[in-house]
């Protein structure tokens, strides 16, 4: 069973995408942190993210390993454990402009329908492109959204209970100038699948969120 989940940063993709994983016993793809890794990779080789050929070509190089169960997932690049690095805010921004170089889309798409597939039981992935370029035929679409400021406030209260400072009104603007990049670039656009079932968190608590979405698989896989 492959499961689809679609939507802008911060509406609750990867909590509830290792909720279902480890409930339907799935393996647990988050497809983000491979774009962060290649721009961890970018920043470590101090390559301009305007450089598209050698953003590709290191893309291409780099060894990206995602493992662990859905709530100890870690992130290897190269052999480092780069779990945490690839988390900040400077690693953000360069994730989404290298995510709109085709070269590099077609790579990680590439291996991300390869481990996908090679999941006996099946997968829960999550990203932006999902439903409509990794996986169309999945069995169930999600559609996550969140109004800007539901989601900006999560990932304050998030960084507040890390010890990070930051400004509620910055944090705003960094997810509404994120949004629009990966909802205009020109390559696979943040997009809902036309089949995708679309839940709006804003007002809802995670629990309830699993809950519907657990209902939408059991309706569409009995
Ligand atoms: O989900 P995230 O914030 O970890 O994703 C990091 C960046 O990668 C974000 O700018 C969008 C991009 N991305 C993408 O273009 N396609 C995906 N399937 C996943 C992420």
């Amino acid at each position: 069973m492959i499961i689809a989940i679609d939507g802008p940063s911060g509406a609750g993709k990867s909590t509830l995408g290792k909720m279902l994983a480890k409930e339907l016993n799935l393996l647990y793809l988050d497809t983000g942190a491979m774009y962060r890794s290649v721009a961890l990779a970018v920043l470590l080789e101090e390559v301009s993210a305007r450089d598209h050929e050698e953003i590709a070509e290191i893309a291409v190089d780099s060894e990206i390993k995602l493992d662990g169960k859905p709530d100890k997932l870690r992130v290897r690049l190269n052999g480092e454990n780069v779990t945490d690095d690839i988390r900040t805010n400077e690693v953000s921004q360069i994730a989404s402009i290298v995510s709109t170089i085709p070269a590099v889309r077609k790579e990680l798409v590439r291996r991300q329908r390869e481990l996908g597939k090679a999941s006996k039981t099946g997968a829960v992935l999550d990203g932006r492109d999902i439903g409509t370029v990794v996986f169309p035929k999945a069995d169930v679409k999600f559609y996550l959204t969140a109004t800007a400021e539901a989601r900006a406030k999560r990932r304050h209260e998030e960084d507040k209970a890390k010890g990070i400072k930051t400004k509620l009104e910055k944090t705003l603007g960094e997810i509404i100038r994120r949004d629009e990049r990966d909802a205009n670039r020109k390559h696979s656009p943040l997009q809902k699948a036309d089949d995708a079932i679309e839940i709006d968190t804003s007002e809802m608590n995670l629990e309830q969120v699993f809950e519907r979405m657990l209902a939408e698989i059991e309706k569409k896989t009995p």
